[in-house]
């Protein structure tokens, strides 16, 4: 099973699945996923989708679950704060209690954001992290934060078999064009031909990974035997600053955009980078994909959407 399977990261893992002859059970409540992100696999014999949200219990006969349901941009989990805090929170006790009741194993998709902005650079698993409790993003990092802290009581309490993954910055088709995302923000921009958006001086720094990597490293992670409980980093971690990624968008859109400087968002994070020394030595996982290979797939994608809204 995949919450959030609709929505960029799950409808690659569905796919992936299916191609490992899995039978996939997609759950989600279509937030911000889509039906056009898995229309692929309507037909496909190993498929089927369930609407349901997550903050509700659901009760069904799994054996994995992949939990990525939650609103993953800004734009996205700020809409709805409570419900954001309810989709971690509520619903990561829904399906721990699931994986409880039929004995499956259980992947959390978490995130960088749990370790706020860093005072260790770069983060490894065991930094705890510099988080706003109460800022405009709290309902997303505490929300995940506090999933965390929920896998690990279910696994000391009821031996349950748990995978906490931290994902860092990904990026790839299916991206939501219009969820603010800087990777899709400066495509659609550079595609528009509009003047690319920069928050502050566009010297903060992040790492972007391309989403198979992302998936490759999910997959390994589930397959690890019960020892193995995570956290552990997944990310890319060859570090850029905002503006050499405006600029390497231009140079391969062929854009003629001109870069315009925006104030920083609060909490805005100054650099994000993941140490991955932990899933190279016990996944045997790294990045295979350079940014400006999978920057040119994504760009391939967006040129192909008919219409693509404005970011
Ligand atoms: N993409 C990234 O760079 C990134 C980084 C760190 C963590 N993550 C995590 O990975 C997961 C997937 O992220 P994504 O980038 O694919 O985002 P996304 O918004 O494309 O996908 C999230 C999916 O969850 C669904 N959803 C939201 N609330 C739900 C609920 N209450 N019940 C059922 N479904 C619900 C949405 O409709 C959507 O399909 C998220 O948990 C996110 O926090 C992603």
């Amino acid at each position: 099973m995949v919450t959030g399977g609709a929505g960029f990261l799950g409808s690659h893992l569905c796919e992936r699945l299916i191609e490992k002859d899995f039978d996939v059970l997609c759950v989600d409540n279509l937030f911000t996923g889509t039906k056009d992100n898995i229309a692929h696999l309507h037909n496909h014999p190993h498929f089927e989708f369930m609407r349901h949200d997550i903050t509700f219990p659901l009760f069904v006969e799994v054996d994995e679950i992949y939990n990525l349901a939650c609103p993953a941009s800004p734009i996205h989990y700020q809409h709805d704060p409570v419900q954001t805090t309810k989709t971690s929170v509520h619903g990561s006790i829904n399906m721990l209690g699931l994986a409880k009741r039929v004995g499956a194993k259980i992947l959390q998709a978490s995130t960088s954001e749990v370790y706020g902005d860093p005072a260790v650079h770069p983060q490894t698993e065991d930094y705890w992290g510099h988080v706003n409790p109460i800022g405009t993003r709290s309902c997303y990092d505490e929300g995940k934060r506090c999933a965390e802290t929920l896998f690990f009581d279910y696994h000391r309490q009821h031996g349950l078999p748990i995978k906490v993954m931290r994902i860092f910055n990904t990026y790839g088709p299916r991206m939501h064009p219009a969820d603010g995302r800087v990777v899709s923000n400066f495509i659609i921009q550079a595609l528009s031909g509009d003047p690319i958006s920069i928050y502050g001086d566009g010297s903060q720094t992040r790492s972007f990974c391309y989403v198979d990597d992302l998936i490759d490293g999910m997959i390994a992670l589930m397959e690890t035997g019960p020892e193995v409980t995570g956290p552990i980093n997944i990310g890319n971690p060859d570090e850029f600053t905002i503006r050499q990624l405006a600029e390497k968008v231009i140079e391969l859109t062929g854009a003629r955009s001109e870069l315009v400087q925006h104030p920083l968002p609060a909490d805005d994070p100054k650099q994000r980078q993941p140490d991955i020394s932990l899933a190279k030595r016990v996944l045997g996982w790294e990045p295979k994909v350079a940014l400006e290979e999978g920057l040119t797939r994504t760009v391939d994608y967006f040129r192909g959407m008919s219409s693509t809204p404005a970011a």
